[in-house]
């Protein structure tokens, strides 16, 4: 079954207020609307992600998902279901999940179940029980509403496709606040499966905080360590942080021998216990013959992202007589901070000669050594 992931984020957010929608508002230093897309792509039943956003919106989203494989951005319209509306004539695929933007924290136990079911119902939604008593009220209370057998209905929420569309076509009534209600009313079986607390919707600034406050209790600080070496060996150009260093001599390796990448790259495996350089990109495979280690870069941040790692800093040291690393110490981090995600003051370069000693005082090589600063831990 093809999956597609449909998030909702044209909302204007104006519960919580304050002129910025509350989906590219930051949690933990990441945009809820980012959060949300990772949580999606980083499930393996998901084949693509469609993302509806609001009209005037396509400079925040593009920011938000910068280096995120996003299939479509698509605008939405004035009310929730409009936006669902915009989105569904666009996605293509067996099954739909609708999520809304403004819950970040999706576990991907609970895309399992939601999928799981779409073999017997043509839909699936995570619901929670109600804790509270219900009972009506405006200025005063009114009755009680008898809680037994009534849940809470969260996102995302699980549709074949085709059915979903049917539904919504039959839908003549005022804005529906999710897709059951639209599926129930058009007859759909729709399975309730577990829901989650991680999934509870951001709408106030009280929201915010607690949500502040699980993540922090939820991710753990990791630090890890890169370094690298690489000979003096034919002509320069020489490639340092992703930038060509003019130099009367080059760096010999089986790659682009960018010992500042290279050690970024083992400094992020190493905080994500994910193993180094050399096992992903075995020198003895030819494929990364001269390859660029952007690419190594970019695919270490993407096996991080996978494993819900949050990338709080990275600080590399060159070690080297020459050439002067001042002049492009700012073009270097502004590349890592490009194909990491970050902001270029979340990227630094520093550089040290050793006083003429050893091998790199004696201008054989270059050294470069690393140490990511990062999270991790959400879900498990
Ligand atoms: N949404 C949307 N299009 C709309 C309205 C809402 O795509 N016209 C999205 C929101 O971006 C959010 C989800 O639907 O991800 C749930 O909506 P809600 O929590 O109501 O968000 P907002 O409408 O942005 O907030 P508010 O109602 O406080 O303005
Ligand atoms: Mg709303």
């Amino acid at each position: 079954m093809t999956v597609t992931a449909l998030i909702v984020a044209a909302g204007k957010g104006e519960r919580l207020g304050g002129g910025i929608p509350k989906q590219y508002r930051e949690i933990g230093g990441k945009p809820v609307l980012r959060w949300a897309v990772e949580a999606m792509l980083g499930h393996s039943a998901v084949r693509e992600t469609v993302v509806v956003i609001g009209q005037g919106q396509q400079d925040s989203a593009a920011a938000a998902l910068h280096g995120l494989d996003v299939g479509q951005f698509i605008e939405g319209g004035a009310e929730r279901a409009d936006s669902v509306r915009a989105g569904l004539d666009a996605v293509s695929g067996d099954a739909v999940l609708v999520h809304d933007a403004a819950r970040p924290f999706c576990p991907p136990e609970v895309i399992d179940r939601l999928i799981a079911p779409l073999e017997f119902f043509e839909g699936a939604a995570p619901v929670l029980p109600v804790g509270d008593t219900l009972a009506r009220a405006s200025d005063r209370l009114g009755e009680a509403v008898d809680r037994s057998g009534m849940v809470r209905v969260q996102t995302p929420q699980a549709f074949r496709l085709d059915a979903l569309r049917r539904a919504y076509a039959e839908w003549k009534s005022e804005a529906p606040t999710d897709e059951t209600t639209v599926a129930r009313a058009a007859g759909l079986s729709v399975a309730a499966v577990a829901g989650d607390p991680a999934l509870e919707k951001l709408t106030t600034a009280e929201d915010f905080r607690r949500a502040e406050e699980w993540l922090a209790g939820r991710l753990t600080p990791r630090t890890g360590m890169g370094f690298d070496v690489h000979a003096f060996s034919g002509e320069g150009p020489i490639m340092l942080g992703g930038i060509a260093v003019p130099h009367s001599r080059g760096l010999a390796g089986h790659s682009d021998a960018d010992v500042v990448l290279h050690a970024i790259v083992d400094a992020l495996l190493g905080a994500a216990g994910l193993g180094d350089i050399g096992e992903h990109f075995p020198p003895s495979d030819p494929q990364w013959k001269g390859a660029s280690s952007d690419l190594f870069l970019r695919h270490a941040v993407e096996l991080l992202r996978t494993k819900g790692a949050i990338i709080d800093h990275v600080d590399c040291t060159i070690i080297a007589e020459e050439p002067k690393v001042g002049p492009h110490r700012l073009a270097m981090r502004q590349h890592i901070a490009e194909i990491a995600g970050l902001r270029p003051d979340q990227v630094s370069i520093k550089a040290t000669t050793t006083e003429g000693l050893g091998f790199t005082g004696r201008r054989e090589g270059i050294a470069a050594q690393a140490v990511a600063s990062i999270r991790m831990g959400l879900f498990g």
